[in-house]
């Protein structure tokens, strides 16, 4: 009897466009299984806006026993207008942080890399961004995103908000350590930000990184403060390799290497801890353009992508996964956050098309 490996998926579409990319990445997924002989079964479960609507929480429990009894969670995005008033902990982002820290996905890998048929649409000069493949691995359960105390308080009479930078030197180790063996099997570069002349949390990391430094012989270490991070990123975006950081830098300077490279639409990222893992587009759920049909589903095939490879140590499906997407873009197909003229203008449906034949084409 043929014994065909089943993946269990926990699926999060979502508010905005959430759903819509989201459907458009399972589509691919079933072709990817059907190549690969493998199975993927899907379950829903509800996060975010929706989740607030239906169920009075952003993230509901049994969502959370949903994640937990899967292989991999796949999300879309959440968030939008309607939630907008709410306070920060009842707002569809609280979903987001609280999967983060239920699941321990202490680790977000976020690669950043120019894509050659897209290069026209990086802000940078063509020879300053050629060539940039990067991973931002930022720290995702700690700092000042769930330092106590916290709040807005009273304080002789006047208002003050409080949130409290904090990391202790075991959080600050292993996410170092996933970011030394991700460069291992990369460029063997390590640029690791902080800002050790100013905050006690960063001469700590700093610290750290040195510690572990020892246990890398192979990989070089550079550190940056953040703030010159952030310029040498539009002044040299191809010199870096892997960078690793704290939630909030990470947070900012992610996105900074996502507009770098050309697009938000394009940019994938994995969630890891030691037990689960996530994988969500790194862009937002984009309510302007909801239900239109025009968003670009790329970025959360290539999430996909990165469970294929991490979770179920798929690299082959991986990389035809961007090798068709690459294949498309060379072929001129655009969705209209990247297009440009003399390219043709699809929506999320035909994208899909295309990258899907481009799949069945390479696998032969
Ligand atoms: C991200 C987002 C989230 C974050 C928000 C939506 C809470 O910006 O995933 O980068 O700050 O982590
Ligand atoms: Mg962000």
């Amino acid at each position: 009897m043929d014994f065909m490996k089943t993946y269990k998926i926990a699926v999060l579409k979502g508010d905005g466009i959430g759903p819509e990319i989201v459907d458009a990445t399972l589509r691919v997924l079933d072709v990817v299984a059907e190549l690969f002989g493998v199975d993927f079964s899907y379950e829903e479960g509800l996060i975010g806006g929706r989740a607030i609507d239906e169920k009075g929480t952003p993230l509901p429990e049994e969502t959370l026993e949903l994640c937990k009894r899967s292989d991999a969670v796949l999300l879309g995005a959440v968030g939008g207008p309607k939630w907008d008033n709410l306070p920060t902990d009842k707002r569809p982002e609280k979903g987001l942080l609280r999967i983060r820290k239920e699941l321990d996905l202490y680790a977000n890998l976020r690669p950043a890399k120019v894509w050659d048929p897209l290069i026209e649409s990086s802000p940078l000069k063509e020879e300053v961004v050629k060539g940039t493949d990067m991973i931002v691995v930022r720290e995702l359960t700690g700092d000042v995103y769930y330092g106590e105390p916290r709040g807005i308080f009273q304080e002789n009479g006047k208002r003050v908000g409080v949130n409290t930078m904090k990391y202790t030197e075991d959080e600050i180790r292993r996410v170092v350590r996933k970011a030394f063996e991700i460069a291992l099997k990369r460029k063997k570069k390590l640029t690791s930000v902080d800002k050790s002349n100013v905050l006690e949390v960063s001469a700590l990391w700093r610290d750290i990184v040195e510690e572990e430094k020892k246990n890398f012989p192979e990989v070089e270490v550079e550190h940056l403060y953040v703030d010159n991070c952030a310029m040498q990123l539009v002044r040299r975006p191809n010199s870096f390799d892997v960078i690793v950081t704290g939630n909030i830098f990470g947070d900012i300077l992610s996105d900074e290497a996502g507009v770098v490279v050309g697009s938000l639409g394009m940019l994938p990222s994995a969630s890891v801890g030691d037990r689960y893992a996530l994988y969500e587009p790194v862009h937002g759920s984009a309510p302007d353009i909801a239900g239109k049909g025009i968003a670009n589903p790329i970025a959360t095939i290539l999430s996909a992508g990165m469970m294929l490879k991490y979770s179920f140590n798929m690299d082959e499906a991986s990389a035809l996964i961007e090798k068709a997407i690459d294949e498309t873009l060379k072929q001129g197909y655009r969705t209209p956050d990247i297009y440009s003229e003399g390219a043709k203008k699809v929506g999320t449906q035909e994208m899909t098309e295309k990258i899907i034949e481009n799949l069945r084409r390479l696998a032969k």
